[in-house]
């Protein structure tokens, strides 16, 4: 059965495809020019992520440049928090501030019982101005964090690397660090049901930190709750799950996931093996081969599409997201490349 025409969702749903489907993590993002410049007119990240024809613009605009096969909708995974009536500000280089991050259980009974998905309607108004200029031509990717990564930042409160309090709280009080959970998945599910009211094509659940917990924690306090997530979704949209763990791949497999992106670390095949060839998977290119020349690029992509030895159920991607210091020519050459050596 053909779900769809579009190549992004047939290869996801391991259907025949000519060639091998292609976007990038951040595609629309710092290395463009025209990003920084929109940027700046927006007033910088917020501003721009809360304008919805400017968030609109933005996300076309690598779709300009490049013949990539998908769009994602331009927003954070950090702004459902707008739902918690916490305050998110970006400072450059420093990345997401929360400056009441949650730490006890009177940090957390300040916030409010019932949340309000309404305060983020101007991502629903961001997607219609996408969906409008798309036509169908191409798929909308939208997105939520999981609960665990997105806690990981209301606890911290920034974008620490040592995860000092949300270990702590793993440890001393899991209590409290469920009831975040809690809170995070009963907004997420009422906030990706709206994207997908709205349009959506795809949904990607980025759990960029699920790395940092053993096998039955990962289970314990990241899995389940992203479990929940999607058993509350009752119209089909394929799911792509972004991991960047470098094991536990097995635990995957009860999961209702379509798609699993990995990380540049692991190997597309072995991944896939692991998970009984049953998922699509997205990846996992190194962002850092883009800063070399085209010769070593184009044997890099080669190793990568080799690492995939199958007729589908690979969507090209790099392992993590595209870097502010790359050259948005070797995008270009990159894109070209992978659909010229992909094609069958
Ligand atoms: O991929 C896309 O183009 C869609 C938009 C998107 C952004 N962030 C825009 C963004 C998506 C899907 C995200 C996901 C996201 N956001 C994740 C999960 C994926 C990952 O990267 O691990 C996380 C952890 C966040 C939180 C976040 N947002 C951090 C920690 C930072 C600062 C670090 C950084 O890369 O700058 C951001 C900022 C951010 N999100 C930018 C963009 C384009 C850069 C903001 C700028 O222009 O100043």
């Amino acid at each position: 059965m053909i779900s769809s025409k579009h190549l992004l969702i047939k290869s996801i749903y391991q259907e025949k495809v000519d060639r091998t489907p292609i976007w990038i993590m951040r595609q629309a993002g710092r290395y463009l020019p025209e990003y920084l410049r929109t940027k700046e007119k927006a007033g910088g990240f917020m501003g721009l992520i809360r304008n919805p024809e400017l968030a609109c613009e933005v996300t076309l605009q690598p779709l300009k440049r490049y013949p990539l096969d998908s769009a994602i909708l331009f927003s954070d995974i950090l702004v459902v928090a707008d739902m918690f009536n916490m305050s998110l500000r970006f400072e450059e280089k420093k990345g997401p501030i929360f400056d009441n991050p949650i730490r006890t259980e009177k940090d957390l009974n300040k916030l409010p019982i019932d949340l309000d998905v309404t305060k983020l309607s101007y991502v629903n108004q961001t997607i219609n101005n996408i969906k409008d200029e798309l036509k169908d031509n191409l798929p909308l990717i939208g997105f939520i964090g999981s609960p665990w990564t997105v806690a990981t930042y209301l606890v911290e409160g920034n974008s620490t690397k040592k995860f000092t309090h949300i270990k702590s709280m793993l440890k001393n009080n899991t209590i409290l660090l469920k009831n975040v959970l809690n809170m995070i998945t009963k907004g997420s599910i009422d906030y990706v049901k709206q994207q997908i009211e709205n349009g959506v094509d795809a949904v990607m659940i980025f759990d960029t930190w699920g790395s940092l917990l053993s096998k039955d924690e990962y289970y314990n306090f990241s899995l389940k709750y992203i479990n929940e997530i999607i058993s509350n979704i009752n119209t089909k949209v394929p799911i792509i799950y972004y991991s960047r763990t470098t094991s536990n791949f097995d635990t995957l497999k009860n999961m209702n996931i379509d798609c699993v992106g990995i990380s540049s670390e692991n190997n597309l095949q072995a991944v896939y093996e692991l998970l009984d060839k049953k998922i699509s998977l997205q990846g996992n290119f190194d962002v850092r081969f883009l800063k070399s020349d085209n010769k070593v690029i184009k044997s890099e992509i080669v190793k990568t599409l080799d690492s995939f030895p199958y007729d589908t159920g690979h969507i090209f991607n790099l392992g993590t997201g595209i870097t502010p210091d790359i050259d948005p020519d070797k995008v270009s050459y990159l894109v070209d490349t992978v659909q010229e050596l992909s094609s069958k």
